[in-house]
């Protein structure tokens, strides 16, 4: 069958819906690009804003038209929304197919099979294991004979920390590890099919194998390191990014196996969500803006190159104008290269949720827009800083605005356009000479 994916949401999401491709070529599909081609549509959803919902819930609603013209057509919601709502998502789009949560996404193969034979509507959301080992599969070969020399891995799925505003664990349910030894064993795979850059993903990619409920971590002692330290050792990769980490768990063991490494990028998403420590605690982040800045610190001693990026909520109930004040005076401090800022949304099963959601929309917007006004004046001074120096950069392709132009990454994660060379390849490391900074970017000659 024709199978058409849309995915909302992080990058965990992507990665699922890229093993779910994979899973469906393998039994014999193929994967399209549009809707209108498609004998089975997929909608892996997220629930993190009450605004990632409402998308995901309008596009299915409007497939109806779609399958009034094709009633063959099987339709289905996945991931987090489909687990939150569960056979309420049924009531309210009954043209779907079938619902399938987080927990059961290992099971999309046979479960399209069946409902092509009988037609009957199927709610699955049940938690289990086996999704860890059950998503193993990849799909990087899309629309070209060479395979991306990207590749994710997802190490851990669910999450133990409970953020007060987040839905997450209710929806991706406990922490959960692999095996370092299946890890190992997929890196390899990847590598030997052109991988070049992994990245790392996990709700709490820094718990990795710790287990039920271990935070801060004792010093000395970090199973995230000792997975770093041996994908590191892999001949062919080139390099190693991971997302999303949890501040705490950054202790000296893992702060040195990043500096010892020869391949973990030098580039940190740190997830700050306020410099204010009433409202850390209020969200039941387990550390304070003091703590928070001595790992950026502990992170810079390690890596003088280091940059840093991260999420921040506005607008969490009770947030004062001090509170704000702090968590931009912080943001300014540390300095980061980019920043995700999210106005805060109740999400109805989360802790905060029972609390009024007091700081009006216009607050939230302006809050959100000087924090957005402070990044791009400090990302615009950051990269002029970097004209005059060589930097070495993993070439990506063609520019995607000029095609006359390629660029390529920093280990510290800048986006360097340049012209090409002849033999230029994707995923091949080259030395760039900046020349000139734009305002999100930089231009270099190729040395
Ligand atoms: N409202 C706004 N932002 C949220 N995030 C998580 N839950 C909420 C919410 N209820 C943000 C956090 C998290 C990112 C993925 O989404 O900043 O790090
Ligand atoms: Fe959205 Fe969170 Fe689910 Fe990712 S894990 S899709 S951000 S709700």
């Amino acid at each position: 069958m024709k199978i058409h994916i849309k995915t909302y949401g992080c990058q965990m999401n992507e990665r699922d819906s890229e093993a779910l491709a994979g899973m469906l070529i393998e039994a014999g599909h193929t994967m399209v690009d549009s809707e209108e081609a498609a004998d089975v549509l997929l909608f892996n959803t997220c629930s993190v804003r009450e605004q990632a919902e409402r998308k995901a819930k309008g596009k299915i609603g409007y497939m109806k038209k779609l399958k009034a013209r094709h009633p063959d057509l099987i339709i289905g919601a996945l991931g987090c929304m489909a687990q939150r709502l569960g056979n309420e998502l049924l009531n309210e789009l009954p043209h779907l197919d079938f619902v399938l949560g987080t927990g059961q996404l290992h099971t999309l193969v046979p479960l399209v099979e069946s409902i092509r034979a009988d037609r009957k509507q199927v709610v699955a959301v049940t938690e289990s294991a086996e999704v860890l080992t059950g998503m193993r599969t990849h799909h990087r070969h899309a629309g070209s004979e060479e395979p991306d020399f990207k590749a994710q891995i997802a190490i851990t799925r669910g999450c133990n920390r409970f953020c007060s505003y987040c839905i997450v664990p209710y929806v991706r349910g406990r922490e959960i590890s692999r095996s370092r030894e299946d890890v190992v064993a997929e890196a390899r795979e990847l590598v030997a099919d052109g991988a070049k850059e992994l990245l790392l993903l996990g709700q709490n990619v820094a718990a990795y194998g710790w287990g039920g409920n271990v935070n801060p971590p004792p010093s000395g002692v970090s199973p995230f390191a000792e997975l770093l330290e041996e994908l590191d050792r892999i001949p062919e990769l080139l390099r190693i990014r991971f997302t999303s980490p949890y501040p705490t768990y950054f202790n000296d063991r893992l702060i040195a196996a990043i500096a010892g490494s020869r391949t973990v990028c030098h580039n940190i998403h740190l997830p700050l969500q306020s410099g204010s420590d009433r409202v850390l605690a209020a969200m039941n982040r387990q550390y304070t803006a003091t703590g928070y800045r001595a790992v950026v610190a502990a992170l810079r001693a390690a890596m003088p190159d280091v940059t840093f990026s991260t999420d921040v909520i506005v607008g969490f109930p009770g947030e004062t104008d001090e509170d704000f004040r702090l968590t931009r005076e912080l943001m300014n401090e540390v300095g980061y290269d980019n920043s995700f800022i999210f106005k805060y949304s109740p999400r109805p099963g989360a802790k905060s949720a029972a609390d009024e959601d007091s700081v009006p929309q216009e607050v939230k917007e302006e809050r959100n827009a000087l924090l957005l006004e402070d990044l791009k004046t400090r990302v615009a001074a950051a990269l002029r800083g970097q004209v005059g120096t060589v930097q070495e950069v993993l070439v990506e392709g063609t520019s995607p605005r000029n095609p006359e132009r390629w660029s390529g990454r920093t280990g510290t994660n800048r986006l360097v356009h340049f012209l090409p060379v002849a033999d230029l390849k994707p995923g091949t490391l080259r030395q760039v000479k900046i020349t000139r900074a734009g305002g999100v970017s930089l231009f270099g000659e190729l040395l």
